[in-house]
């Protein structure tokens, strides 16, 4: 392998390195062209399963299959050059036991080339995520709002709000920090609870609707690019990407309807004969 193959994408390190010291710029990526785009802004970017919603049109990430992930992953894994890439764990593919959790795992490592996945850590799956790490299988948790669990929680609900459910999301934290985890994503909880979290923990916490008192933020880029017309709370809109594309299409459609588009420069012609 040449040397430069090696050297040029964040490792593991770098990421857990991050606690405590500058925040951590994560995004979601699920395409190449995309991924290429984010590459030089962030430090680790997540083919989440979010993207079974954002562009498959699913009502929730529970129908998202391993396959999916594979593709998006591989295009990611094509377009980036320096981030460091975690693939998401589906639902389905790594509850039953910690052997179908490796092998599943591997699987996603081997034929996408990301550096580590992601599992949506209950307290249940400390023994996958410290299974999967002793055979080499980095695994960042994620606690706090499950998207994978919205059938047993009624739908997409902050978590952390009564002093039970605190504590439960407090353990589940803790469980993947000693099973290993290099970092633990932290969903729809209150700043306070974010703020314990990140200082009862070793390892970095990446914030999605948890405030700013996390080691690292990370947002579905399509959500952050405003693509869609709704967005929720926590999210901050940095484009009108809904608005721009609409405006372009419109004017295309106008152009096709008017015949002005192809016009005579955007056209072939014969070749002039040769002398
Ligand atoms: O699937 C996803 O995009 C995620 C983020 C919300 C962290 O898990």
């Amino acid at each position: 392998m040449s040397k430069q193959t090696q050297t040029a994408r964040k490792t593991v390190k770098d990421i857990a390195a991050a606690k405590g010291a500058t925040p951590l710029v994560c995004l979601t990526a699920y395409d190449a062209p995309t991924a290429a785009l984010l590459d030089a802004h962030a430090d680790l970017l997540l083919v989440g399963d979010s993207v079974g919603m954002v562009v498959h049109g699913l009502a929730s990430t529970v129908g998202v299959t391993m396959e999916m992930m594979i593709l998006h992953g591989q295009a990611v894994m094509r377009g980036s050059k320096q981030a460091f890439v975690v693939v998401d764990m589906p639902f389905g593919s790594y509850e039953t036991n910690a052997d179908q959790a490796f092998l599943n795992a591997a699987r996603i490592m081997k034929e996408t080339g990301c550096q580590a996945v992601k599992i949506e850590s209950g307290a249940y799956a400390a023994h996958q995520i410290a299974h999967l790490v002793e055979r080499g299988v980095p695994v960042m948790g994620h606690v706090g709002l499950r998207p994978q669990a919205i059938n047993v929680d009624g739908g997409f609900r902050a978590k952390g709000r009564t002093l039970d459910e605190r504590s439960r999301v407090m353990a589940e934290a803790k469980a993947a920090e000693e099973a290993g985890a290099f970092a633990i994503v932290i969903e729809g909880v209150a700043e306070d609870l974010a703020a314990e979290i990140t200082a009862a923990v070793s390892c970095p916490t990446i914030g999605i609707g948890a405030s700013n008192a996390c080691d690292g933020q990370i947002l579905v880029t399509p959500d952050m690019l405003g693509l869609f017309d709704w967005t929720p709370k926590f999210v901050r809109r940095y484009a009108d990407l809904n608005t721009a594309i609409s405006q372009a299409v419109a004017a295309y459609a106008a152009d096709v309807r008017a015949r002005s588009f192809p016009a005579k420069a955007e056209t072939y012609s014969l070749r002039k004969p040769e002398a």
